[in-house]
């Protein structure tokens, strides 16, 4: 099926590349605006990259990039990934992917976080998008509980299995008054690895792709 969004992703894509610097080891996340940036990273001399997802770094090591381990090369000056909801201060939703827990990882590592998003992204409050919660999956069914006590209504994310081996309930329905206070109260649930609310590792510039071309938000 064709995305009625590519032509968005792809300008906002070709903004992201003004930030990336020959040299560089890039942290590159997950996604189907991220592909478009990946398509232009052979005009680039990188270093090589840090990645979010085993899928992401697949499709860099076909480009010949090199791939670095997180653990060997200390703070990233830039990371760059897409979102399913961005708000107004640059809190986001992301997950829809399932890639959270690396995305988050890698984007607590790096100076900077550019987020490209179409215009479909960008929202008053987050919450439309449903909340992936990654679980250990022994403990699936209790945070499912703790979830609903939340007001959330958590759906299992069926036939997925992260690149940690664990699983996602996709929460509906949470109030999101508040990104950073619910992130924490979703991360002490025990059995919880991590949650897609990105409050806490928000973006610092927000490319935003409309009919009209790509508008730069710094935060
Ligand atoms: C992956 O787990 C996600 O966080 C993605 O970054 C997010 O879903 C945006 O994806 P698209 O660029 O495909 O909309």
């Amino acid at each position: 099926m064709s995305d009625p969004k590519l032509a968005q992703k792809q300008a906002a894509a070709k903004s992201a590349l003004t930030y990336i610097d020959d040299g560089m080891i890039l942290g590159v996340g997950t996604g189907s605006t991220v592909n478009c940036l990946i398509e232009l990273l052979p005009q680039v001399r990188l270093k090589g990259a840090v990645t979010s997802s085993q899928v992401t770094e697949d499709k860099l090591r076909a480009l010949g990039i090199e791939i670095f381990d997180l653990n060997t090369v200390g703070e990233l000056d830039l990371y760059v990934d897409g979102a399913d909801e961005i708000d107004p201060h640059g809190n986001m939703i992301k997950g829809g992917g399932g890639a959270l827990t690396r995305e988050k990882i890698v984007a607590a590592c790096a100076k900077t976080f550019v987020c490209m998003v179409d215009d479909s992204k960008t929202v008053e409050k987050l919450g439309k998008f449903p909340v992936a919660v990654e679980v250990l999956p022994q403990a699936r069914s209790y945070v499912a509980r703790e979830l609903v006590k939340l007001g959330g209504d958590p759906v299992y994310r069926e036939g997925f299995v992260t690149d940690y081996g664990n699983v996602i309930l996709d929460t509906y329905d949470l109030d999101i008054k508040n990104p950073s206070e619910l992130e924490k109260t979703l991360n002490n649930i025990v059995g919880v690895v991590c949650n897609g609310i990105f409050a806490s590792q928000s973006a610092h510039i927000m490319l935003k792709a409309g009919n009209d071309g790509v508008i730069t938000v710094k935060f």
